[in-house]
């Protein structure tokens, strides 16, 4: 099958932005002291190593790998599970998230529920890109990126099938 990528935000405004975000979080968290950035694999890994470049507050970085799948073939909802965990203790510690994309909100909110055992301080969330109209639960992330319409898109992270993380701008993929 043959697809076609589309620019729907171009690397400077990414660029840009990303930036912005730095700065608004450094300001938020000046006064913390344990500050944990928690990137979610595989598609956040593009995007933390450009934000984290511009959060001029001292802070530290750990990643998770999760994967989600159905609950059961009769319902819709998803559920994670961990396939490799944080190496760090966060007990105490101020988390933000660092989320490549939210859709239904479904893999964020059950995430920051599990970390929320572990008694963190606080968690917050911060997420590039959020398709704003496909909401069926109610999560709101701390810290938006873009707001994007219900369309697929790949690049800076993220990906159809594995593939096209390596593009440097945020594209919208449809196949012909
Ligand atoms: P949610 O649980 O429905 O919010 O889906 C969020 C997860 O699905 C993200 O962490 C992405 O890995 C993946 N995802 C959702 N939409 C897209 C997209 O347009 N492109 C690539 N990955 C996506
Ligand atoms: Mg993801």
């Amino acid at each position: 099958m043959k697809y076609n990528i589309e620019v729907l935000i171009p690397q400077k405004e990414i660029y840009r932005r990303v930036l912005e975000m730095g700065k608004t979080i450094s300001d938020c968290y000046k006064s913390k002291k344990k500050i944990l950035l928690v990137g979610i694999l595989k598609g956040s890994f593009i995007f933390i190593a450009d934000l984290c470049r511009s959060i001029t507050i001292k802070h530290e970085i750990d990643f998770i790998t999760i994967s989600s799948y159905r609950n059961s073939t009769f319902s819709n909802k998803k559920n994670i599970r961990i396939v490799q965990d944080l190496e760090q203790n966060i007990f105490g510690k101020d988390i933000i998230i660092i989320e490549d994309i939210i859709d239904s909100g479904n893999t964020i909110k059950k995430l920051k529920h599990l970390l929320f055992k572990r008694k963190p301080n606080s968690i917050s969330i911060c997420c590039l890109l959020n398709k704003k109209e496909t909401k069926d639960i109610s999560i709101e992330a701390n810290w938006i990126g873009f707001n994007i319409p219900n369309t697929f898109v790949v690049g800076y992270g993220m990906d159809y099938g594995q593939k096209y993380r390596n593009l440097p701008f945020i594209g919208k993929i449809s196949h012909f």
